[in-house]
């Protein structure tokens, strides 16, 4: 399933709606007249577009950018003065002071709606933004924020921005020591979290889990946590440690003078799993970034301003971070902020929230799409959905048959679908359709975005012409990508600049088809996508040997119907351990207690031995095939250093 197959479907056109097209920003003459002049003169093209910001200190330089490992720079905007935290509120006042900024829906669909206007939204961020200053965070200092989908997430986020700490927002599934790691990576100053969080009717403890990660070691940086009151349950207070975020805030005053940050000054970190080691801190940088997120967001969701756009992405994750709060708040637009899940109270819920709060442009992942198309048409066809205008999806490839439900079902085959394909390093959206602009095709991200140049390599990194299967680098800059991992410049470079020199390489494999447009079929390292969360198979392997049973794991993906990819562990015991169904259990659960809830195994099969070279490294090549049920496809062999360890292997699988 993560894999699309674009030749059946390729010729399957979906032509933009004639009625989408009359009134869009963009038609197929802009798209193609400003992706040339994006190309021909990207400084003349990305200084208009930073037009959109307000700066302190417009800049006079754009791009100055090198992928070359020896002299090697990425910098935009550079002599650009600005505060991203002014841009989403301040310059808002004056003509949508009494806009709505935030439509906050809760968990429980009974729980009150908040609308939080720009006004109070301001108010709101200067007041912590005044608070964290006097708690003695400073420009530069990172503040680690673990909430639920709640204003109070935003309010922290947007309140670091006005004083320029670095924000590091973790999502709320994560375990205690996913989130000691991160906070120790970064050796943060002060944690932002809640009492509890609240998911489908299910509590999350999210202070105890902060305790728990601040009990371990590498973690005391950390001065000061602040504890959002959300559900009201008893937590343990550490003094002078914890601060209840309503005692601090109390009495500050509703405006707070901006620390003026030049372009290329960190805005955040966000940790995210690649295909070797720990996770790493992507860090994103302030003017490129909020230009590169506000104008994507108004094109590619061709937004007018009386739009209800709705992203359902957690503010943990990048989506959440472009298009739930920085895009949006740039743009004056109004942004739904849901606490909730796809299928609480039921399965009808999304379709709800659209009708109750009339959304018009409304984004979310192919995984929570399968899932709701299982469910059948009815929950969706009770709904009335009319306000919608457009869909988007994000996160892994869409299968041609969920996105056909999700056009001819929930879109009531009016609405155009945006395949979004980025990835937090992109910042934003790279390849997708314009809206408005460029007929759909049912599993393909289609066409790039102004400015962006992709390419297809083979593995010798010789570029590929015309129709062609490949890796999926990108040749140029562009003002949202990000500038570094937090700590480890060096990893930076390695792991993006020099697989092929001279090109950014994405991790993603591609087909280009004879029209040009490109198809995403997935990772071609060792990351699995699960429901669009990245998961480094090295992550969970070390979770795994971290158990006392364990000797040695493997871990691969497998194609998964609801979720695009699962997780397949093969698991080595020490000997004289028993395998039996318990320790499977336990070690499922092991590794949800070190990671989280997201990387869940979905199986553990037991290998007496695992399929290694003489040098002894792991053929994961062939662990995949056996997990995706396919041994006929096993290949060659003959270069194990113990060939029948595969016989066993296959005769054990899952789908045996
Ligand atoms: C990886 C990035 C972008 C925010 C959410 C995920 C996959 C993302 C698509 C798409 C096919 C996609 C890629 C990419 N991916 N969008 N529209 N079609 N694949 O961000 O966690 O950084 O993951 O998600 O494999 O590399 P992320």
């Amino acid at each position: 399933m993560a894999a699309t197959e674009p030749t059946e479907t390729a010729k399957l056109v979906y032509p933009v709606p004639p009625a989408f097209a009359a009134q869009a920003r963009l038609r197929r003459d802009d798209y193609d007249r400003l992706y040339a002049e994006s190309l021909a003169d990207p400084d003349g093209f990305w200084r208009r577009v930073a037009d959109r910001i307000d700066w302190i200190t417009p800049p006079t330089q754009v791009r100055d950018v090198s992928f070359d490992v020896e002299d090697f720079h990425i910098r935009w905007y550079a002599d650009g003065v600005l505060n991203a935290s002014v841009n989403c509120l301040d310059r808002q006042l004056p003509m949508r002071g009494d806009k709505v900024a935030l439509l906050f829906e809760p968990d429980d669909p009974n729980t009150p709606v908040q609308r939080i206007t720009y006004r109070e939204l301001h108010a709101r961020v200067c007041r912590l933004a005044n608070a964290l200053r006097n708690l003695g965070v400073a420009k530069g200092d990172r503040i680690t924020i673990y909430l639920p989908m709640v204003p109070e997430a935003v309010v922290a986020m947007l309140a670091c921005a006005r004083i320029g700490a670095i924000h590091s927002v973790i999502f709320g599934g994560f375990a205690p020591r996913s989130i000691a790691d991160r906070i120790a990576d970064c050796t943060s100053k002060l944690v932002i979290t809640a009492d509890e969080g609240l998911r489908g009717g299910k509590r999350v403890p999210l202070k105890a889990n902060v305790d728990a990660a601040l009990a371990m070691p590498g973690t005391n940086s950390v001065e000061t946590v602040l504890v959002v009151r959300h559900t009201g349950a008893a937590v343990d207070m550490q003094m002078p440690r914890d601060r209840w975020m309503e005692a601090v805030v109390e009495g500050q005053p509703d405006t707070c003078e901006p620390e003026p940050m030049n372009a290329e000054d960190p805005l955040f970190i966000l940790y995210t799993s690649g295909s070797t080691g720990k996770p790493k801190g992507v860090l994103h940088t302030t003017g490129g970034y909020l230009t590169y997120v506000a104008y994507t967001h108004e094109c590619i969701f061709d937004l007018r301003e009386d739009d209800i756009f709705w992203c359902t992405a957690d503010v943990g994750w990048v989506t959440g971070h472009s298009y739930t709060v920085y895009g949006p708040l740039a743009n004056g637009a109004t942004a739904v902020v849901f606490e909730g899940v796809p299928n609480h109270p039921d399965v009808s819920r999304f379709w709800q929230v659209i009708d109750k709060h009339g959304v018009t442009l409304f984004y979310t992942a192919p995984t929570a799409i399968r899932a709701l198309m299982r469910e059948g048409d009815d929950p969706v066809r009770g709904t009335s959905r009319r306000s919608l205008r457009l869909l988007g999806t994000v996160g892994e490839p869409i299968n041609p048959e969920a996105w056909r439900w999700y056009h001819d079902v929930v879109g009531d085959a009016r609405c155009p679908i945006i395949d979004t394909w980025w990835q937090t390093e992109t910042g934003g959206a790279l390849i997708t359709p314009l809206p408005g602009a460029i007929d759909q095709k049912p599993g393909s991200a289609m066409t790039p975005f102004f400015g962006i140049r992709p390419a297809l390599v083979d593995a010798e990194g010789r570029l590929l012409e015309g129709e062609a299967t490949g890796n999926l680098v990108l040749l140029d800059s562009w003002p949202g990508q990000m500038r570094t991992v937090y700590g480890d410049h060096a990893r930076f470079i390695d792991t993006y600049f020099r697989t092929y020199p001279g090109m950014y390489f994405t991790g993603d494999g591609c087909h280009r088809d004879a029209d040009g447009d490109y198809w995403i079929t997935g990772r071609v390292d060792d990351v699995i996508n699960v429901s669009g969360h990245r998961i480094g198979t090295a992550e969970v392997e070390s979770a795994l040997v971290s158990h006392p049973k364990v000797a040695e794991a493997a871990v691969v993906g497998f194609p998964h119907d609801i979720k695009g990819q699962g997780i397949y562990a093969y698991v080595t015991l020490l000997a004289g351990e028993a395998e039996t169904d318990a320790l499977r259990a336990e070690l499922v659960g092991h590794v949800r207690k070190e990671i989280g809830p997201t990387a869940t195994p979905d199986h553990v099969q037991w290998a007496p031995g695992l399929p290694k070279t003489r040098s002894g490294k792991i053929m994961r090549r062939i662990l995949r095939k056996i997990a995706e049920d396919a041994p006929e496809q096993l290949g060659d062999t003959s270069t194990l250093a113990d060939p029948s360890v595969v016989d066993s292997l296959v005769r054990n699988r899952r789908g045996a």
